[in-house]
């Protein structure tokens, strides 16, 4: 059950969307250059410079990675002013690095903001992820369905047959068997190479993007992401950490999980109201990328807060000093 916090969360989105953008824009001149390194760097400082001048004691809980191996935004780092409510910060300055050095679409700066205590400390290690759109039955599929009985549930919710159900899947050799399975109930696959943090959130706005159904894994760090952006803008999404040694077993433990073999729900991964702010690094299907004009940097964000269920879409357009 979802707890209710208030944590002044009205007046602190629009400064979370401040930080996004700034991450955004701090990446800009390195979208198609191959570095995907440099590119993170950038949009990480930048990310990390606005969010310490925030009225927040904040934590980061999902983060560039863990204290000895990120030099910024690592996991357990305190930021904002020291001066303000206790909430846990999950950020990916840049979601999709690759998809910017490469200049490929839906490369996002992302960040999430909730009182404290109330994102799960997912360990980077892989997650199981199965998400939909608002709108469909509590549970309507599940983790422990095939891939091809939760296209047939989805068809058969929507009102459609199988093959006009769109699936987003990451292209990877772990999802072959997976891909051949949907490809035979005849559904569509919108191959992704890289952020399902906006694969996700792709099915929250179906109708604009096409995409019904996410699954496969991914991070376990993307999931806690991307159950906040669906919290805010509605749809369910289910997570099971997997597991490849034991090196990455204590990772969990020591973030403080006793269950390894729980699959969490949506709310579950977020437990109180959150917010969301993602800004388009390269364009996709749900917000613009960052366009550079003679002077200027214009960036689109979207904005959401779960208490309220709304969602702003924000142009920001910057002077290049
Ligand atoms: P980053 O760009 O933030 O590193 O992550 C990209 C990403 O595609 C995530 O969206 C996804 O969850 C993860 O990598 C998948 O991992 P892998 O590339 O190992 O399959």
């Amino acid at each position: 059950m979802a707890k209710t916090i208030d944590f002044n969360d009205r007046m602190l989105s629009l400064g979370l969307a401040r930080v996004s953008e700034a991450a955004a824009q701090a990446s800009a001149a390195l979208i198609g250059r191959g570095d995907e390194k440099a590119a993170d760097l950038a949009a990480a400082g930048a990310m990390r410079e606005q969010l310490n001048m925030l009225d927040i004691r904040g934590v980061v809980v999902i983060g560039e990675g863990e204290r000895d191996e990120a030099p910024i935004l690592c996991i357990g780092e305190e930021v904002g002013t020291g001066s303000g409510p206790e909430v846990d910060i999950a950020l990916d300055p840049l979601e999709g690095a690759t998809l910017t050095a490469k200049d490929m679409p839906n490369a996002l700066s992302v960040i999430a903001m909730a009182p404290r205590g109330t994102l799960l400390h997912a360990p980077d290690v892989y997650m199981e992820k199965l998400a939909i759109g608002p709108g469909y039955p509590e549970g309507l599929v599940s983790l422990e369905m095939s891939p091809t009985e939760r296209v047939a549930a989805l068809a058969k919710a929507k009102g459609v047959r199988p093959c006009d159900v769109t699936v987003c899947v990451l292209e990877r050799p772990r999802h072959e068997e997976m891909i051949a399975e949907l490809r035979a109930t005849g559904a569509a696959i919108r191959l992704i190479t890289d952020g399902d943090v906006a694969g996700v959130i792709h099915c929250a706005e179906a109708a604009v993007t096409g995409i019904d159904i996410y699954m496969g894994s991914g991070g376990a760090p993307e999931g806690v992401l991307a159950a906040s952006a669906l919290k805010c803008m509605g749809g369910q999404i289910w997570g099971r950490l997997i597991f490849r040694n034991d090196a990455e077993r204590a990772r969990a433990k020591q973030a403080g999980l006793r269950d390894l073999n729980r699959v969490y729900a949506r709310d579950d991964l977020v437990t109180s109201d959150v917010i969301f702010a993602a800004t388009g690094v390269t364009t996709g299907s749900i917000v613009q990328g960052v366009k550079r004009e003679p002077g200027f940097l214009t960036t689109e964000t979207i904005l959401m807060r779960s208490k309220t269920g709304s969602v702003r879409r924000m142009i920001y357009r910057n002077p290049i000093r």
